[in-house]
């Protein structure tokens, strides 16, 4: 599954790396790929390439590390860009899997040099000798840092007599790569239409299988089922299957409880597809029928969802979203007699937050390569930043109701609910991506009723 050709990919990598070093200025940027993590023995866990570094090169292999900068040629400035990367080896390919090399890699990826990794670092004092600053980021291998701030205070030493700084100034470019991957380009829309696609297909797959008997483990059996068999490679975060009271574990994963007629179950499940993920959570009855309580809860929460959406247009602070959400729960508790109305309104109890727990988490959070992608929230003085065209986010309000609260009637202990969309920042209205998997009772009923159909017509 391709969605980006890779021949688009190099060119929209050489622009990024062209816009990213303007938004900088001069110096040498180093980006590293990461490395293979060890599981156990020598087994190590599955490799994606850091988004950030992907992002500038589309590369996909480990130890890998970019460096570029600008050079001005002819009266314009021009990128220049070298890539270290892991050397053709037939036996490591044997045990291991293929590898580009150097020969290949420069043309492949449309750079100007590409050599072997075990030069980098005699081939670094070199590269960073013109340079007054390195845009590098610290703090993810303490043994790469060690060796390169000793390479920059080695290289700049015979300067010395000169009184000038002992070594490049160390920008971290994380910031200035945010504001770029934030805003996404034609290509990356279309790779997280298809990955919106993909994953509303497989939430409905899983809805049509799902049965009282069957495990949490058999639903995401079906769901990545399905990620697989379209060709997307990996999911973009581990799937949350939460039946029953499992809902109100935000982040749960063990997926190994029973199904059982009566209950929700909450389903939070997104697959890449070139390397764009989506980030979809839909909840909804196991047998097909909500019951009272759970109807009252679910119809609170998308509400809460649909009026946050409304709010993703440009110019809108992005945390809209939330107060919104906010606004919308907290009037929903207080009709479905969790809270009780205070003097001063809604608005007394908004600002003692006793919304939160029941509601415990944030609306909404960029979308692209990563789940929780790149890209700032507030500005320097701590305003939260505007939605610009664009821009994709995640708009996922719930709420949820300890099953051992006393306090709480007994109908709603035990209900999780979340519903969570992706939303692309456009002129205008907001382009929901995610609007084809299901979500009004309607819509969800309708999707019951073709399973009880099919399921008849099977037996009978
Ligand atoms: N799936 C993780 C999240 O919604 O943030
Ligand atoms: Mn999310
Ligand atoms: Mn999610």
């Amino acid at each position: 599954m391709e969605p980006i050709p890779r021949e688009d990919l190099v060119a929209l990598c050489a622009d990024r790396r062209r816009r990213l070093l303007a938004k900088l200025g001069d110096g040498l940027l180093l980006l590293r790929s990461g490395g293979e993590q060890i599981r156990n023995g020598d087994v190590t866990w599955s490799f994606r390439p850091g988004s950030d570094f992907y992002y500038l090169t589309g590369f996909p292999e480990p130890d890998a590390i970019l460096c570029c900068h600008r050079e001005r040629v002819r009266g314009r400035d021009v990128v220049r860009t070298v890539l270290f990367v892991r050397p053709r080896d037939k036996l490591q390919e044997i045990w291991h899997g293929r590898r580009v090399g150097a020969q290949r890699a420069g043309k492949l990826f449309g750079l100007d040099e590409a050599r072997p990794i075990d030069e980098f670092w005699t081939a670094l004092p070199e590269l960073l000798a013109p340079h007054r600053r390195l845009y590098v980021r610290l703090g993810d291998d303490a043994e790469f840092d060690r060796r390169l701030l000793a390479t920059c205070a080695a290289s700049a030493f015979t300067l010395r007599k000169r009184n000038v700084p002992r070594h490049p100034e160390l920008v971290d470019p994380t910031p200035a790569l945010a504001d770029l991957r934030v805003i996404k380009e034609a290509a990356e829309i279309t790779a997280m239409e298809q990955a919106a696609e993909l994953t509303s297909r497989a939430h409905v797959a899983a809805m049509l299988a799902a049965r009282p008997g069957l495990h949490e483990y058999e639903i995401q059996q079906v769901l990545e089922g399905v990620f697989r068999a379209a060709g997307s490679r990996r999911n973009g975060y581990d799937s949350i299957v939460a039946s029953g009271s499992n809902a109100c574990i935000l982040h749960y994963t063990e997926n190994d409880r029973k199904l059982r007629g009566g209950e929700l179950l909450l389903l939070d499940a997104g697959t890449e597809c070139g390397m764009y993920t989506a980030d979809i959570t839909r909840t909804w009855p196991v047998d097909g029928t909500f019951t009272n309580a759970q109807a009252a809860v679910y119809d609170v929460v998308l509400k809460a969802q649909l009026a946050a959406i409304r709010q993703v247009r440009p110019g809108r602070p992005w945390d809209a979203i939330h107060k919104t959400a906010v606004r919308v729960l907290t009037q929903g508790l207080v009709e479905l007699g969790v809270l009780r109305a205070r003097r001063g309104g809604l608005r007394k109890l908004i600002a003692d937050e006793a919304y939160k727990p029941f509601y415990m988490h944030g609306t909404g959070h960029w979308l692209g390569l990563d789940v929780h992608d790149a890209g700032a929230y507030y500005d320097a003085a701590g305003k939260p930043l505007r939605f610009r065209p664009g821009m994709v986010i995640t708009v996922e309000p719930g709420l949820y109701f300890d099953p051992s609260d006393r306090k709480l009637p007994s109908e709603l202990r035990g209900i999780g609910v979340r519903i969570e969309d992706d939303v692309l920042v456009t002129r205008g209205d907001p382009r929901v991506l995610t609007a084809s998997c299901p979500k009004t009772r309607r819509d969800l009923a309708q999707v019951f009723a073709a399973r009880a159909a099919s399921r008849r017509s099977a037996s009978g």
